[in-house]
């Protein structure tokens, strides 16, 4: 079961993602906790990026260009849902969600220390300023908005946590992160280069599997009251242009602009696996 499971993350299967919804979400929770206590424990610090090294110096300028500023939109996403994280583990309704919930934080700094190590040991600079993604700097309000919650009715704590849910697992992990695996595995990995970034997305993608799985889920469940329905819709239609402004921007870095590499095809991936979550929890094919 559990390496079925685990093969299903790689492979992206949308239906394997989402657990079933026999069960009860504290059920589901809970057992999502317990996968995450046995087979989350993989170490940010063992992977051998050795050959990563090697590959990174002997790459062409135009592509370390690329690869500085993909991996700086990677991290800066990393750390800013780390640090922003607790609200989600605070609106969760019982032990065994804030359970679960509790080790997503967890995952989250653990793929933050991943990437500062890639930068450090391979890429050997630090971060660029300036990578735009606006869904991102919209966690600063969402954030306000679930704290305040906290001190208000059960059915206003239900709307904002769905949101946050939207925001969050529906569109940060459930869109953005799942297409920049796939651009990685585009521009390099299916070329044969950055055998540890391949590694370190491959543990990541696992871990997000958890976290979109459950995410998508309550989203699923949530979606069969019309008024949760319509924010669910509304968030996604009002984000969609501010997802699109990830891989739409000029790559600069230092001060000099980099060409686009064309395997990115950044909007068209974006389209793409947007449709496919708004199928997962609506349950129809929908287009943007
Ligand atoms: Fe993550
Ligand atoms: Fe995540």
């Amino acid at each position: 079961m559990t390496q079925n499971w685990h093969q299903n993350m790689n492979e992206n299967v949308t239906e394997e993602l989402i657990p079933s919804l026999d069960k009860s979400t504290d059920e589901v929770a809970w057992d999502l906790y317990r996968k995450a206590i046995r087979f989350g424990t993989w170490d940010p610090a063992a992977i051998d990026l050795t050959q990563d090294k090697v590959d990174f110096e002997s790459l062409d300028e135009d592509l370390k260009g690329y690869l500085i500023h993909f991996c700086t939109g990677f991290l800066d996403a990393e750390e800013n849902v780390a640090l922003k994280f607790c609200p989600w583990i605070m609106l969760g309704s019982s032990t065994e969600q804030q359970a679960f919930l509790s080790t997503q934080l967890l995952d989250e700094f653990k793929h933050t220390e991943f990437f500062l190590r890639y930068f450090k040991e391979v890429l050997g600079r630090e971060r660029i300023p300036g990578v735009k993604n606006i869904v991102q700097q919209k966690l600063d309000e969402r954030v306000k908005k679930m704290l305040a919650a906290l001190e208000q009715s059960e059915e206003e704590r239900e709307a904002v946590l769905v949101e946050g849910l939207t925001h969050y697992q529906g569109i940060i992990e459930g869109v953005q992160a799942m297409s920049g695996y796939d651009v990685f595995e585009a521009v390099f990995g299916s070329k044969g280069l950055f055998p540890g970034l391949k590694e370190g997305f491959s543990r990541i993608k696992e871990d997000e599997g958890r976290h979109v799985g459950f995410g998508l889920r309550m989203l699923k469940l949530f979606a069969r009251n019309p008024e949760h329905a319509k924010r669910i819709r509304a968030l996604y239609d009002e984000y969609l242009p501010h997802i699109l402004v990830r891989y739409d921007q000029p790559v600069i870095v230092d001060g000099r602009e980099y060409p686009t590499p064309p395997e990115v095809k950044g909007r068209e991936r974006l389209i793409k696996m947007f449709e496919r979550r708004l199928k997962d929890i609506f349950g129809t094919p929908v287009s943007v």
